[in-house]
C-alpha cells in the first residue's frame, strides 16, 4: 500500500503529522507537497497526487487543505479519482463502501487531529461494497463533458 499525500499551507503541518502515523504503521507515502507553511496554491499539490493515484502509482490519497474543499475540487478533476471531503469517522467509511472512494480529503482547520487518524483509519480498512454501487460509479466515470 502507498500513499499519496498532498496539502498546502494551511494542513502543512497535519501532513507531517500523518507521515508519523503512517511512518508507525509501516505504510509507505510519497509526498507531493508542500513543504513549508508558505503560503501556496492548493491545485499545485492536490492534481499532482490526484494523478498518482489515476495512473496507479499510489493506491489511495490523502490530500488536506484547510476546509479540504479546494483539494477535493480540485482532485475530482482527474478522471479516475474519487475523491471525498469527510468529516466523521461514518463519512470516511461511507465514502469507501459506498463511492470507493480512492482520495481522503479532510480539513486541518476544520478537524482535530483526533478525528484526522478516525478518519484516516476508517479509510484505510473499509472495503468497497460493490453491488449496485458500481452501476452507479459506472455513471461518473462515463460521463464526459
Ligand atoms: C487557504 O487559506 C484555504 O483557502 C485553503 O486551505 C482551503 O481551505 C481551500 O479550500
Amino acid at each position: 500500500m502507498k500513499i499519496a499525500l498532498a496539502s498546502d499551507h494551511a494542513a502543512y503541518d497535519m501532513k507531517e503529522k500523518i507521515k508519523e502515523f503512517l511512518n508507525s504503521r509501516e505504510i509507505e507515502w510519497e509526498d507531493f507537497g508542500t513543504f513549508s507553511n508558505d503560503s501556496v496554491d492548493y491545485p499545485d499539490f492536490a492534481i499532482p497526487a490526484a494523478e498518482s493515484v489515476a495512473g496507479n502509482y499510489s493506491d489511495i490519497g490523502i490530500i488536506i487543505c484547510g476546509t479540504g474543499i479546494g483539494m477535493s475540487i480540485a482532485a475530482n478533476k482527474v478522471k479516475g479519482v474519487r475523491a471525498a471531503l469527510c468529516c466523521t469517522e461514518d463519512t470516511a467509511i461511507l465514502s469507501r463502501q459506498h463511492n470507493n472512494a480512492n482520495v481522503l480529503c479532510f480539513g486541518a482547520r476544520t478537524n482535530s487531529w483526533e478525528n484526522a487518524q478516525i478518519m484516516i483509519t476508517a479509510f484505510l480498512t473499509t472495503e468497497f461494497e460493490g453491488d449496485r454501487h458500481i452501476r452507479r460509479l459506472d455513471k461518473i466515470q462515463s460521463y464526459e463533458c
